[in-house]
């Protein structure tokens, strides 16, 4: 062989070298087959969903990417354009704002993709096919008849808090503990401490979704433990003798009751408080096992990705998913699978959370 032959042949297989290394790395088929968009890492909630979403995607046949939103719809829409892109099949979808997230869901319908809303409704849109939810007029419900269960005597200072008014679950939520609280506020057993709203509406066990936004409006959080944290301190500033001692607070989730059980744990008028939650989260769990916060509502995320994954591996397979019921979306009927809730307090924290391996004993102290 010539010197210049056998440059020749070490260039050729040096290029088919470089092409399989790249046709590798595109993995499996060369591209993403289901998109992952999920709300925000800034909330132990969603990072919990993604690690979950990454424990059972090892078993998976087919390829998928996880992005996250950071709480803004013009990211989550570049989100959803970067994975049309790529070519995938199936979205699966957490919206930060249920309404705006209708025109990048519209996108990916043009393109033939089905969409997935997970967790969090779409709204006002007919570009959603399915959606995979937990019970979340159960979760409210829950939380309000751990208060009205605890609850003695009248007049008991009953604070209210909501999550944000652009998450649907917000408003299903409150609805769910409505039902359970409104009785028990007519009947003189609660005084709502921090809602003229809600004490305008407090002889209607129905709300409108009207009536609902303007109760969410007045004691949103905004799903943001700061503004939860600022509100609180400024209802205690405002509250009497008469709305401090032993109070009664209807907190949304894991991360907004935390911070405002730390507020009302530092005012002295304070003597004892119940706080509600849900998410069990870590630090919650934590929180509750110290008699920091009272309870939180279990929502098994395992289940929640078993079926939204396993939904999409239906489509890709040409199967038509198996749905339990349907969600008005204020345009059409969605298809949707719904879980089951599970209420933990101190009680049953090592049932639930440790004997079903959700959680690691180890992660936390004073567990018995
Ligand atoms: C979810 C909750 C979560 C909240 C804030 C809701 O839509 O259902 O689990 O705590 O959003 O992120």
């Amino acid at each position: 062989m010539t010197k210049k032959l056998k440059g020749l042949t070490f260039l050729v297989l040096m290029m088919l070298f470089v092409l399989v290394v790249t046709a590798c790395s595109f993995g499996k088929s060369g591209k993403v087959e289901v998109g992952i968009v999920l709300p925000t890492k800034d909330e132990p909630r969603w990072v919990q969903d993604e690690q979950r979403f990454k424990d059972a995607l090892k078993k998976s046949k087919y390829s998928t990417e996880i992005l996250f939103s950071q709480g803004s719809s013009a990211k989550e829409k570049e989100n959803v354009e970067a994975l049309l892109n790529k070519g995938i099949k199936v979205l699966i979808i957490t919206p930060h704002d249920g309404a705006a997230a209708a025109s990048a869901v519209e996108a990916a319908k043009k393109e033939g993709v089905t969409v997935i809303a997970y967790d969090r409704l779409i709204t006002d849109t007919d570009a959603v096919d399915y959606y995979v939810t937990f019970d979340s007029l159960a979760v409210g419900a829950a939380q309000a008849q751990y208060l009205v269960d605890n609850a003695k005597g009248s007049d008991v200072p009953l604070y209210l808090y909501a999550g944000a008014a652009s998450d649907n679950n917000a408003f299903l939520f409150f609805e769910g503990a409505w039902k359970v609280l409104q009785p028990k506020i007519a009947d003189g057993t609660f005084k709502i401490a921090n809602s003229s709203e809600a004490e305008k509406l407090k002889d209607s066990v129905d709300l409108s979704r009207e009536q609902l936004g303007k109760i969410i409006g007045q004691i949103t959080t905004n799903w943001d433990a700061n503004e939860a944290k600022n509100k609180a301190q400024t209802h205690l500033t405002a509250a009497g003798k008469e709305l401090k001692g032993n109070v009664f607070i209807l907190a949304p989730n894991d991360g907004t009751a935390r911070s405002i059980a730390d507020v009302f744990a530092s005012d002295s008028a304070i003597s004892s408080y119940f706080v509600t939650g849900q998410d069990a989260e870590k630090a919650s769990i934590q929180y509750i096992i110290d008699g920091k916060q009272s309870m939180t509502v279990f929502k098994d995320v395992r289940t929640l990705v078993k079926d939204a994954m396993g939904m999409a591996v239906d489509i890709l397979d040409g199967k038509t998913p198996d749905t339990t019921g349907s969600y008005d979306n204020g345009s059409i009927e969605v298809k949707a699978k719904q879980t089951n809730v599970i209420v933990v307090n101190k009680g049953n924290v090592k049932k639930e959370l440790i004997d079903s391996e959700y959680y690691k004993a180890d992660e936390f102290t004073g567990l018995k």
